[in-house]
């Protein structure tokens, strides 16, 4: 079951989604927090940064996984998603930094990272939230289109062209965008007993169709929430417009 909740603008959608974070971690506090990089959930963080310090939501219990990282790029740098996470909201918080949990993109053996990436999301039973945004051609995590499956386990994603090209804005050099990256799987994903997701932009559109009126289909990963009975979808004006017709 998806819930449309339309909101007018990105900064509604972030106060909306930070509140339900914050929600969840007031009732739970030792939750699992799925989480998620990109421009989408930075609103997000930065209301629960704010929440944290004027308010004293607590984190020190909390647990998080995030979905992805880029193969190839160490945690000290700008645009891995273990800098995102720990410059953007880690060190702005009470969480332990030994419960938070990025795949090493530097690791030398990505197989066994992978296994293990699987092994932790099955030890904590499932994340109690997910937070997703969506890239423009319906992938989650780096679960890219594919014409054949969706794929069940983590595991070291080629990166399409046009994710590649949508990413270029945060590269100086086209030639340090990497091609790879370790993804969650859709098991370990689906394995959320609740998601979180945020679509805004006009852009992003075609995704948000794909996810509330298209097939469900490998060929627009996104749609897989249709099969998931707890789905919370925050989409702006701009992106709503669209997929309503
Ligand atoms: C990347 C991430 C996704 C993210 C997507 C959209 O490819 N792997 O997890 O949802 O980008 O990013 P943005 O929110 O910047 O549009």
């Amino acid at each position: 079951m998806i819930e449309i909740i339309r909101v007018k603008d990105y900064e509604t959608m972030s106060l909306y989604a930070a509140r339900l974070v914050a929600a969840q971690v007031r009732l739970v506090p030792d939750s699992v927090l799925g989480l998620a990089t990109g421009s989408t959930p930075l609103g997000m963080y930065r209301e629960l940064v704010r929440q944290h310090r004027e308010e004293g939501l607590d984190f020190s219990q909390v647990t998080t996984i995030n979905l992805d990282e880029y193969c190839g790029l160490p945690g000290t740098n700008e645009q891995s998603y273990r800098y995102y996470m720990d410059s953007n909201f880690f060190s702005k918080i009470n969480i332990d930094p030994d419960l938070t949990f990025i795949p090493d993109g530097m690791t030398t053996d990505i197989d066994a990272c992978c296994e293990m990436y699987d092994e932790l999301i099955d030890f904590l039973g499932g994340t109690d939230i997910q937070v997703l945004g969506v890239g423009e051609n319906g992938h989650i995590a780096f679960n890219e289109p594919h014409g054949y499956c969706f794929t069940a386990k983590t595991h070291k994603a080629e990166l399409t062209e046009n994710t590649m090209e949508v990413n270029s804005r945060f590269f100086d050099d086209p030639a340090e965008i990497p091609r790879y990256a370790i993804s969650m799987g859709m098991r370990g994903i689906m394995s959320s007993k609740c998601f979180l997701i945020m679509i805004s932009g006009a852009q992003k559109a075609d995704a948000g169709y794909g996810l509330l009126r298209g097939e469900v289909t490998p060929r627009c990963p996104v749609s897989i929430l249709q099969l998931h009975p707890n789905v919370k979808l925050i989409v702006t004006d701009d992106a709503f417009g669209k997929i309503k017709d």
